[in-house]
Formats: C-alpha cells, sequence, structure tokens
C-alpha cells in the first residue's frame, strides 16, 4: 500500500544489493526514487522497473553529488529523504594501502554523505525530512586488512550523531551497521554461515531495507542520532573456542 504518496527519497548505490532492495521496498511503499549509482546499466535494471529517476555519478565526487541534488529537485522539486548507502571494500595489508585507496574508500564510504546532507540541507529541513546512512558492524569489530573500510564506518557513526545534533529539530540522521549480508557476491552459502549466526541464517538485503523504511517512517519520529545495528545477533554473540 502506498503510504508516501508525495515524498521523494534518494538512494545511492541502487544498483544492486542493499541499495536496490530499499529502493524496490521503498517503491512500494509509495516514494518517488531518485537512484543514483556509477553503474549505469546497473542502475537502469533497478530504476526502470520501480520508475525511478535514474542519476549515473559517483558519490566520492563533490561536483557529482551537487549534480545529483540539483537534478533531483530539479526533476522533482523536494527531496524528503536520503539513503546513504554506496560503498566500496578493497581489502589490502597495512604497507599495500596506499594513501590514495585510503582516500577513496573514505571519499566513497564516508565523504558522500557529508556531501550529501550539506547539498540537501535546505531541502531536508523544508520538508523535515531524515537521512539513513549504511554503516556496518565494521564499525565496532574488524578481521585483518580492513583497514579504510572500518575506519569510514566507524566515522559514520560519529557523522550520523553530529548531523542529527546539527540538522535537529527539522530533520532525523540514523545509520543502520549491516552485519553479514548476503548479495550473492560471498557464492553459495554453507550450513554453517548460517547456523553461526544467533537467528539461525546469514542477513538479506531484505532486512536492510526494512530497516530503512521504519527509520524513514513516522514510527520512528522520536528516534534520531541512533544506530541501528542489523546483523543477527553476531557483535552480541560471545566466543571462547
Ligand atoms: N553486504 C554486506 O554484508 C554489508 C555489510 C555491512 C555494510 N554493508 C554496506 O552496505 C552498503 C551496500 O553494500 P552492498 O553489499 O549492497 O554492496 P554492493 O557492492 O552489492 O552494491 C554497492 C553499489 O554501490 C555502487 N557504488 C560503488 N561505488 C560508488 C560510487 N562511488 N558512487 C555511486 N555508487 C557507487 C556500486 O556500483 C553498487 O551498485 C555499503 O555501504 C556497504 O559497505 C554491506
Amino acid at each position: 500500500m502506498a503510504t508516501n504518496p508525495e515524498k521523494v527519497v534518494l538512494v545511492t548505490g541502487a544498483g544492486r544489493g542493499i541499495g536496490a532492495a530499499t529502493a524496490i521496498r521503498l517503491a512500494r511503499e509509495g516514494w518517488k526514487l531518485v537512484l543514483a549509482d556509477v553503474d549505469s546499466a546497473a542502475l537502469d535494471g533497478v530504476a526502470k522497473p520501480a520508475n525511478g529517476l535514474s542519476v549515473v555519478c559517483d558519490v566520492g565526487n563533490e561536483d557529482d553529488v551537487q549534480r545529483l541534488v540539483d537534478t533531483s529537485l530539479g526533476q522533482l522539486g523536494r527531496i524528503d529523504a536520503i539513503v546513504s548507502n554506496a560503498g566500496i571494500n578493497p581489502h589490502g595489508s597495512l604497507s599495500e594501502l596506499d594513501l590514495e585507496a585510503w582516500n577513496r574508500v573514505l571519499a566513497v564510504n564516508l565523504t558522500a554523505s557529508f556531501l550529501l546532507a550539506r547539498a540537501a540541507e535546505r531541502a531536508l529541513r523544508a520538508a523535515n525530512g531524515a537521512m539513513v546512512l549504511i554503516s556496518s558492524t565494521r564499525a565496532h569489530m574488524s578481521e585483518p586488512d580492513t583497514l579504510a573500510y572500518s575506519a569510514s564506518k566507524g566515522g559514520l557513526v560519529a557523522l550520523t550523531h553530529a548531523l542529527a545534533m546539527t540538522l535537529a529539530p527539522d530533520v532525523r540522521v540514523n545509520c543502520i551497521s549491516p552485519g553479514w549480508i548476503d548479495t550473492g557476491k560471498s557464492g553459495p552459502l554453507t550450513p554453517e554461515d548460517h547456523a553461526q549466526h544467533p537467528v539461525g541464517r546469514v542477513g538479506r538485503t531484505e532486512d536492510v531495507a526494512a530497516a530503512v523504511a521504519y527509520l524513514l517512517s513516522e514510527g520512528a519520529g522520536f528516534v534520531t542520532g541512533a544506530e541501528l545495528i542489523v546483523d543477527g545477533g553476531m557483535t552480541r554473540k560471545m566466543i571462547y573456542v
């Protein structure tokens, strides 16, 4: 059922994975979609069936983010919500991680949310809108060689409360930290992959999309500056062996 007949949401990294599932979920709830991705073919595959406006852009680039916001406002006249989801996760050892690669991960994963908030501030305030930033449980725990990614995701949790205080009382800002969400990239999942999770299964992109839908809804009207962990309980699981 359409619950948001006039509202416009901008979703980045919408071409596949969590961003695509979020776009599909929000379209079903009646949001008008502006979908952004670097991958134009993937973006079209999601935007066309969801009747969304697609904008090919690199969210790590300041001019591209401004163009994305300007295009949204030019074509649809308002922005009620932003889901800052696009992210990259290149693995690499400390000695091999050069400054350019470090800066690129921070630009796409962290700086993009700042650029989006700044470019859309007036529109979001006018709409009494909301932002959801997609962080990761890697903001709190790590495997080796995920340095820039973990740092960027920790930064997003802090940026969430900083933006929530800065944009209050007009705009609510929250983040979601997903755990392991199957987007098909890890190959076939094993029974052990599922069983290690307290809920008994690996996460689905729809699990995160549902959390986004909640945080953008009126039901979350008293929630701002929060981090919602969607990880099947993994970060609460004590492991001794
Ligand atoms: N899948 C997981 O297990 C998981 C867990 C925790 C957090 N996350 C986070 O969720 C978000 C989505 O992850 P996913 O697994 O769906 O990723 P994915 O790789 O399946 O999709 C990411 C999308 O973002 C796009 N993208 C990449 N760089 C971009 C850029 N510079 N500008 C615009 N678009 C760009 C890609 O083209 C792709 O369509 C990311 O921020 C990721 O860090 C994912």
